[in-house]
């Protein structure tokens, strides 16, 4: 499939591809929570279509909060140093936490997620990321449902940006390289 934006060198996954493996995963989480409440916990500001698309795929009942929390700014590098720019809008005491995010890179934003998100004391746990870069790990992060393990390559498209730019597009793509050197 020919990319339909000219800063696209190519598409590693298609719209088609998202969407299949998004009601897998739907399907899964249905049957783990066996009609139990789930509360999404999704990150800002790359998880929001993936949300939006595995929360009409869950037949549980459903919950969706946000959180933001900083990580890369303009850069393609993850900087290690992670903050809280939104928190939660409800106390997740005693509810099942199932935090939603775009990509699993070093693991560094979600293993402090994770951790702050412990605290609060929810009934359980879980984490699913619609994609994990492989061999990037820099912590292991213990991820219940992975939608695709990716290259290590920059990618965008689906909610993933790069300088906050491509997040509208519907399939997921590597960048040219003379994107980043403008
Ligand atoms: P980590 O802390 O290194 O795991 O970085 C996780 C966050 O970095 C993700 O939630 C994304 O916002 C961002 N990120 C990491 N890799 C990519 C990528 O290839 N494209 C776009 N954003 C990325
Ligand atoms: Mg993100």
């Amino acid at each position: 499939m020919e990319p339909s934006h000219p800063d696209i060198l190519r598409i590693i996954l298609t719209e088609e591809q998202i969407r299949s493996r998004v009601a897998e995963l739907g399907a899964q989480i249905s049957g783990d929570y066996a009609g139990e409440p789930v509360l999404l916990v999704a990150v800002l500001r790359g998880a929001t279509l993936f949300v939006a698309d595995l929360a009409r795929e869950i037949t549980t009942p459903v919950e969706l909060d946000f959180m933001a929390v900083s990580s890369y700014g303009s850069s393609t590098k993850s900087s290690g140093v992670v903050r809280i720019l939104k928190d939660l809008d409800e106390g997740i005491e005693g509810r099942h936490v199932l935090v939603v995010e775009d990509i699993l890179d070093s693991g560094l934003t979600l293993k402090y997620l994770l951790r702050n998100l412990a605290s609060r004391k929810p009934l359980s746990l879980e984490v699913v990321t619609l994609l994990s870069k492989q061999g990037k790990q820099r912590v292991p992060i213990d991820c219940k449902y992975v939608g695709f393990e990716v290259p290590d390559e920059f990618v965008v498209g689906y909610g993933l940006d790069y300088a906050e730019l491509y997040r509208n597009l519907p399939y997921l793509g590597v960048l040219k390289p003379e994107v980043y050197s403008e």
